[in-house]
């Protein structure tokens, strides 16, 4: 994940951590940790008498602390591995783990398993609403836009997809007995030429072999990180989303 779009990300993981008051002390169980980012939020959030247990298949970039612990499971292959005890944590977090869970509703089953009574889990990622152009230059570069853009979305984060969260996490956590479920969405508006589409230039660029593979020609794709510089595009942007919900006490 590029730090621009980390940081677009952010907003709605540190409202979700305020919120929920995870005190010095808390025990909390992060899935999919990535670069560690949010573990040192919430590292910070526990102090030095609290533990954050932060996994991820890939731990490169993950620094075990005097608060932190690190360990390294592929949670799609090996699902039951999850470390620590049943009904044992404070909080368990995981935003965007991205496409390789296989089953996300499976996963937060999981998780589940480790909250104890009275505990929040907390999840986090993109809708699938799509950026909509509100203003471009020109009409062929709307329609490029909207064509690139929903090439993207398909196969990103596509109904049935494992890009991200059931659509209906809501629905999902109620009917495993969750309380005080929360959903909470945001988007902003997007100028060319500034961080949010040159976000969104650099995600299509990496999915270039992926866009082209669905008929999207290189020409558009070069094309679209010009018209992402273009200060007359005006886009809403990426939507955010994050669930809180309680384990019954
Ligand atoms: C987009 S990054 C997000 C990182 C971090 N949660 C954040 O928001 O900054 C997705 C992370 O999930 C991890 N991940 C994806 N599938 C996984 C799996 N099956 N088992 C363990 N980690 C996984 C990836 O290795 C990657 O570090």
């Amino acid at each position: 994940m590029s730090a621009l779009l980390r940081e677009l990300l952010d907003s709605t993981i540190t409202q979700q951590i305020n919120q929920l008051d995870v005190f010095p002390g808390s025990r909390v169980l992060e899935i999919g940790a990535g670069t560690g980012h949010v573990t040192a939020l919430l590292a910070r959030a526990v102090g030095l008498v609290g533990r954050v247990v932060a996994v991820d298949d890939d731990t490169t970039y993950l620094n075990p602390s005097a608060v932190v612990d690190v360990y390294s499971r592929d949670i799609a292959v090996n699902p039951d591995a999850l470390p620590g005890d049943a009904a044992s944590v404070d909080l368990v977090i995981a935003r965007w783990p991205h496409h390789r869970l296989v089953d996300p509703a499976a996963t937060i089953d999981r998780m589940l398993t480790r909250l104890r009574p009275g505990g929040w889990l907390v999840l986090a990622d993109v809708t699938d609403t799509r950026p909509r152009v509100h203003r471009a230059a020109t009409t062929g570069d709307e329609e490029l836009i909207n064509r690139v853009v929903r090439r993207l979305y398909d196969t990103a984060l596509g109904a049935g997809g494992t890009g991200r969260w059931p659509v209906d996490v809501e629905g999902l956590l109620h009917g495993r007995g969750m309380e005080q479920v929360c959903l909470s969405a945001a988007s902003e508006t997007w100028t060319g030429g500034g961080p949010g589409c040159g976000v969104l230039a650099g995600i299509v660029d990496h999915a270039r072999p992926t866009l082209q593979a669905l008929g999207v020609h290189v020409d558009d794709i070069d094309y679209f990180q010009t018209v992402m510089t273009d200060p007359n595009v005006l886009l809403r942007s990426i939507e955010r989303r994050g669930v809180h919900a309680r384990k019954p006490a």
